[in-house]
């Protein structure tokens, strides 16, 4: 069965003269585009002033699109309120971690908690709603622009106060169970009442790290309550049409699980270069990986945020970069091709649609240094070649339904927290380590699902845990109880649910029991010895109590890895290569077939087909293994190409 993908693309008629509409609306087409996503920061001009809505503009350019075959992506413009609003309330606005208010002259100036605010977005909304709810050219709708980017997700303002007060007392009912739950008794941090906890910023030295979980817990409702505001105007108004919500990549400060429950798409925006410099510079640390890769990105960074966002919804990618952007720390031009290998890369992983941010590069403002799909002149820009040669790619060629993998990973936002509240190592980085267990999958030729502690756990063969630091008893023995192999560890069911060391110290049945904790930095690895492979601990190795099989000794004679009756546990965060060498095992004894792949070729299924992708410079074939017809590319494999074969198997 076919099940295409299709292009868009971000489009800001607002900037634009009306004399350039209908080209553009035109030349959009003529590149394959079928989906055009406006709106998200137009308030100041859909409404100029206090109640008085000028439609014309934005009803103009909906009918232009539209009658040009276009399918419009309509935005609630709740990311930009207009100054008028901000005098109008002026505590709407966030407050820093250090108390500083968060000016206007930007975006993003809004706390999630102001009743105020919540009832402007969801007034905005419904005006847009009733507006275009029912219009047969818009077709589907996004939420906002990116919660929480700019770090915005935490206000420290008087409303989140309020509110995270009330949010405590629904929770914990009682104010000795709340002492008791955060340990408070230590320092004298006893509370009399609820109205007498503060928030968790401008303490003298850290926060209790349970005051600051709960905080975090409480704001990533507070986004959640936000978006679903919206999105029952939009159902209500809209019903049937689709809503997404546009996500980053490398981001974790909400729940993305919970707010995606509300949602139809979720979607993400993928800057391969900038996430691999910003990335590279906080966690990876890398040098190798940011110089070979600097002008095509990270070769898992994509890919793993594909899996992660897959697992939540229907998969779009809102924003696709298109050129060099403005924002990171160094901003290099993108290879020639990158552009369309990574747009076949999403469709890899079930994307239905790869947009593209933006059509025409801004002459003003902000970001102007970002490239888009035309030049200011209007000429097509590099990108803009591409787009047009997968759009044509992608009528030739019937993609299957993706099935679920064999094997998943799992992830969750409370667990990162914990490591990020209970850092122990300043080296450690969750989504780091996410990704080198990914990546260690990846290079022995699979394919994954990133799932949560609520999905299924059935058909897996082999189920990943790394760093769930609580893991409730119940999800874990349905984990047991699917019959998958199970590789846990470093760090995982080392808290309860409160945040505190349990009694039994770890997970029973992994065959271990941590009783202390190395927490490194990589420059001070630990060496160990694993089947004859030597190797490094980095960052994060448990010494403790065997009580299994032992895999592999370190050099002061701790394990690398135990085995119980339930499962592996691996006794802390292993370089690379051995990561590899213990996955590629790992896979075998699933009674999965893993293939070395060269270093930079990544392979994912999707149904019967393989999707190859290059990210290194060197030229390499696509391993013999694999046999089937090729639909696109070649078995020899440049940088940046794309191939994909009809599997036999
Ligand atoms: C995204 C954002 C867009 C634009 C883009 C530039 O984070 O959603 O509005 O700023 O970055 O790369």
């Amino acid at each position: 069965m076919s099940d295409n993908p299709e292009l868009g693309v971000c489009y800001y008629p607002e900037h634009w003269s009306e004399d350039l509409w209908i080209t553009d609306a035109k030349n959009i087409q003529k590149n394959g585009i079928k989906w055009v996503r406006i709106a998200e920061f137009a308030w100041s001009r859909i409404e100029p002033n206090p109640g008085d809505f000028n439609w014309n503009w934005l009803d103009k350019i909906v009918d232009i699109l539209g009658s040009n075959n276009l399918k419009i992506i309509m935005c609630t413009p709740t990311a930009t309120p207009p100054k008028w609003l901000v005098d109008q309330m002026p505590d709407m606005v966030a407050l820093d971690e250090n108390g500083q208010a968060r000016k206007f002259g930007s975006r993003r100036h809004y706390s999630f908690s102001h009743k105020g605010y919540q009832k402007e977005s969801q007034r905005i909304t419904q005006a847009v709603a009733e507006r275009y709810g029912q219009n047969k050219y818009v077709q589907a709708w996004q939420t906002d622009n990116e919660y929480g980017c700019h770090e915005t997700t935490y206000s420290w303002c008087k409303s989140s106060l309020t509110e995270f007060r009330v949010w405590l007392k629904k929770k914990y009912k009682n104010i000795d169970d709340l002492n008791k739950s955060w340990g408070n008794v230590f320092w004298s941090m006893e509370y009399r009442s609820f109205d007498e906890i503060d928030l968790p910023n401008l303490t003298v030295t850290e926060a209790n790290p349970s005051h600051n979980f709960d905080f975090r817990k409480f704001c990533s409702e507070q986004v959640k309550n936000f978006n679903s505001q919206q999105v029952k105007i939009l159902n209500k108004y809209s019903p049937g049409r689709p809503v997404s919500h546009n996500y980053m990549g490398h981001f974790v400060e909400f729940d993305h699980r919970e707010v995606s429950k509300d949602l139809d798409i979720t979607a993400w925006n993928s800057y391969p270069l900038g996430n691999l410099q910003n990335m590279q510079i906080i966690a990876r640390k890398d040098k190798k990986l940011i110089n070979d890769c600097y002008n095509i990105g990270d070769p898992d960074f994509q890919s793993y945020h594909h899996d992660l966002y897959r697992g939540m919804g229907r998969l779009w990618i809102m924003e696709q970069q298109p050129g060099p952007v403005n924002w990171a720390r160094y901003n290099p031009v993108p290879i020639p091709g990158a552009v369309r290998m990574w747009t076949w890369e999403a469709f890899a992983h079930n994307a239905e649609v790869v947009s593209y941010f933006r059509w025409r590069q801004a002459p003003f403002a902000q970001e102007q240094m970002h490239s888009g799909l035309m030049l200011r002149d209007n000429s097509p820009n590099i990108g803009s070649q591409e787009v047009m040669q997968v759009s044509k790619e992608i009528q030739m060629i019937n993609l299957p339904k993706t099935e679920n993998s064999e094997i998943a990973l799992m992830h969750d936002y409370e667990a990162c927290w914990m490591t990020e509240l209970d850092g122990q190592t300043a080296d450690f980085h969750y989504t780091r380590l996410m990704l080198d267990f990914y990546k260690s999958v990846r290079v022995n030729g699979g394919s994954l699902d990133i799932i949560g502690k609520n999905d299924d756990f059935r058909g897996y063969k082999l189920i990943i845990i790394p760093s769930f630091v609580h893991l409730d008893d119940k999800v874990f023995q349905k984990i047991v109880s699917s019959g998958a192999k199970i590789l846990a560890g470093p760090r995982t069911g080392i808290k309860n649910s409160n945040f505190q060391i349990p009694e039994n110290l770890s997970l029973e049945g992994l065959g271990y029991q941590v009783t202390r904790v190395d927490a490194l930095s990589y420059d001070l690895p630990i060496k160990v010895d694993w089947k004859g492979i030597k190797g490094q601990l980095h960052v994060w190795r448990e010494q403790g109590k065997s009580s299994g099989v032992v895999e592999g000794n370190s050099e002061d004679g701790f394990p690398v890895m135990t085995s119980g009756n339930k499962g592996n546990y691996l006794c802390g965060w292993p370089d690379d290569n051995l990561l590899s060498a213990i996955m590629r095992e790992q896979m075998i004894s699933a009674g999965l077939k893993p293939i070395t792949l060269p270093h930079y070729l990544r392979v994912r299924r999707r149904g019967n087909l393989l999707f190859f992708t290059n990210y290194g410079k060197e030229i390499v074939d696509i391993p013999d293994y694999f046999e089937g017809d090729i639909l696109l590319g070649s078995k020899k494999m440049k940088q940046a190409d794309v191939t994909i074969l009809e599997s036999k198997k």
